[in-house]
């Protein structure tokens, strides 16, 4: 992979790379597509990253279907599709993580003690084999966006970060390799963090503007769904992921939310229109 990216960036090609765990949807492609916009070769790495996964959590069911992914791919015209093996990535001795303390510690980095550790070392080295010029990630995984645009500006990486919107599914549930988890009569209260958010918006333009109250009254409304535990229910800086206790224009609702105690279901939205993806380019 590595020689091969080398080989492209010495005849002047621009590349893209669209960091995967596989089994794509709607989402994945989306990404895919702007990585195509924006350079002249996309790369798609396909890699379930044991390392980011908890003890007792989904590593060994996480869903897989390699035929699959790869016509995908293709049929949007990603060049090459990186698919190593777990010891090729973490060979016996590995030993190193790169870890960005602050906007890691919340939120999933709470619920998941060392998953975005994991993300970043992971993320780390597949900066260094592809030495991309443009990465692009969903906004789904909002605070891992963070974490990496930290990681990226901390640590001097000639890459620029790309956020790419939510993609959803017509019903509204944020589109996630993990919604096959879900059975039937469970995706009523599945839909729930895209209402919420919904909610947490119409609440906004009725005149609520504090926090605790407005957060208070959405853990009301998803406990009010049949078979769901929440996780979080916060309301960040989108910058910074501290809570807030007024509602500005940098306000980003994070909603984490447990389906029938299996399906952990992450979903997240501005309240205001206003975009703070510019904040994050250095100046
Ligand atoms: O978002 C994901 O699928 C993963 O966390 C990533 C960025 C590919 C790292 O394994």
């Amino acid at each position: 992979m590595a020689q091969w990216a080398a080989g492209l960036r010495a005849a002047d090609s621009t590349l893209a790379l669209v960091p995967t765990m596989g089994f794509f949807h709607e989402g994945h492609l989306a990404l895919m597509r702007r990585g195509r916009e924006l350079a002249d070769k996309v790369v798609v790495s396909l890699f379930v990253n044991p390392i980011q996964f908890g003890p007792g959590e989904d590593l060994d069911r996480y869903p897989r279907d390699f035929e699959r992914d790869r016509r995908l791919a293709e049929s949007v015209g990603v060049s090459a599709l990186f698919s190593p093996e777990p010891v090729a990535m973490y060979p016996p001795g590995f030993q190193t993580s790169v870890a960005v303390s602050g906007l890691g510690a919340g939120l999933c980095g709470a619920s998941r003690p060392g998953h975005f550790n994991g993300v970043t070392t992971v993320v780390a080295k597949l900066f260094n084999i592809v030495r991309p010029d443009w990465a692009i990630f969903g906004e789904k995984d909002f605070q891992q966006l963070a974490v990496i645009r930290r990681m990226v500006l901390d640590l001097d990486w000639p890459v620029k970060i790309v956020g790419h919107p939510i993609v959803r599914e017509a019903d509204g549930l944020a589109m996630s390799s993990r919604n096959v988890y879900l059975r039937p009569d469970e995706r009523e209260a599945a839909l729930g963090l895209r209402r919420a958010i919904l909610k947490a918006r119409e609440l906004l333009a009725a005149g609520w503007t504090d926090a605790a109250a407005l957060g208070a009254e959405l853990e009301r409304f998803l406990l009010s769904l049949h078979g769901a535990q929440i996780d979080y229910v916060r309301l960040v800086d989108a910058l910074t992921l501290q809570e807030q206790t007024k509602i500005d224009g940098r306000t980003r609702l994070m909603l984490a939310v447990r389906i029938g105690g299996r399906v952990r279901l992450i979903d997240n939205g501005a309240l205001t229109s206003s975009s703070t993806e510019a904040a994050w380019l250095p100046s």
